[in-house]
């Protein structure tokens, strides 16, 4: 789950597999060169807590950008997911609290369009949460929430029906896999569709770098804490014991590539040990902890007709700084 709206947090039971996965994760990422950690590991319910407060503060742009546009240009955008009217269902990938899509839906019930809700996430407290608040704050909506990995569920969503399918992927989510990743994944996800069947996927764009790195290095610290948070909670997990004093958060912001990178510095020469392992760290390495990509319009359009899909629609903010494009199946 990235939960990346106001959905309330889940407390952490974790479940012995759960552990062993995570242990394995990082022991992986620690001893790799260069060493690396795994971002979706970042949302435990105090990594929740503190993304809340990254998008709440002044230089984290793409939340606002990206909700400009659903409520500046929400009837076009439903008009253009109407499109020639036929029923479909609005499937969306991680849909936290759907903050932004719920602008969408009250709009496509206004027009009374012939369609279903699916949101999917890989926490089921998170569909609970839209099972039991989507209905009273949307009457008439037709919702139907599925808990697992976005294609299983994507699987299990071509069952549920024949309708064409709209599936949204917002928050420039994708940004958090490098280029080649993003690359694979919409073309699995186009496997996934047929002819007729849509995709709404938010992104967020090259713009003026020191916009860019400010957003990943906010003057209140949060995107600190968010990134020092994974080593907390390695600690308590996996009874670590980093000292969080000697690693310093630096993100970097490459205009050329637009890879937008954070990482965490060793500050001196010294050893962790975590799952029975020792891990030893020299002063200034580096462990690389998470990406997100910048793209051009004209990448993305490329991107979408590498995958298969048509780019049709280009909605953009007042800045031009964050795009939601809709893609066609081929
Ligand atoms: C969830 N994702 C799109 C955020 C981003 O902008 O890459 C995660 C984030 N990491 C630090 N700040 C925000």
């Amino acid at each position: 789950m990235k939960n990346t709206d106001n959905t309330p947090t889940e407390t952490a039971i974790m479940e012995p597999d759960y552990t062993q996965q995570f242990c394995d994760d990082v022991i992986a990422g620690l001893t790799a060169t260069p060493k690396y950690l795994q971002a979706k590991y970042f949302y435990d319910a105090a990594g929740d807590e503190l993304f809340q407060k990254i998008m709440g503060s002044p230089e984290y742009y793409p939340t606002n950008c990206e909700l400009e546009i659903f409520t500046q240009q929400t009837t076009s955008l439903a008009e253009a997911i109407i499109a020639d009217g036929s029923p479909f269902d609005l499937i969306e990938l991680g849909a936290g609290d759907a903050m932004k899509s719920t602008h969408l839906l009250r709009c496509l019930l206004q027009k009374q369009a012939a369609f279903t809700y699916v949101p999917i996430d890989i926490s089921g407290h998170v569909i609970g949460y839209l099972n039991d608040t989507l209905p009273d704050a949307l009457p008439g909506l037709k919702l139907t929430g599925l808990t697992g990995e976005y294609f299983d569920m994507l699987k299990q969503a071509e069952k549920l029906s024949r309708r064409r399918k709209v599936v949204m992927f917002l928050g420039s989510n994708i940004g958090n896999m490098p280029v080649a990743d993003a690359e694979d994944f919409c073309q699995e996800l186009r496997q996934h569709l047929s002819a007729g069947d849509s995709v709404l996927i938010g992104v967020d764009l090259k713009k003026n770098p020191k916009a860019i790195l400010a957003a990943y290095n906010d003057a209140q610290g949060f995107t600190r804490d968010f990134n020092l948070n994974l080593l907390t909670r390695i600690n308590r997990e996996l009874e670590a014991n980093f000292d969080l004093g000697q690693f310093e958060h630096y993100p970097t912001y490459d205009p050329e590539t637009g890879s937008c990178k954070s990482y965490l510095i060793s500050l001196t020469d010294q050893e962790v040990h975590l799952c029975d392992t020792t891990i030893s760290f020299q002063k200034d390495e580096y462990i690389y902890m998470e990406i997100s990509q910048k793209y051009t319009v004209e990448q993305t359009d490329q991107m979408a007709i590498q995958a298969g899909f048509a780019p049709i629609n280009h909605f953009m903010d007042s800045k031009g700084w964050f795009l939601d494009a809709i893609w066609m199946v081929e």
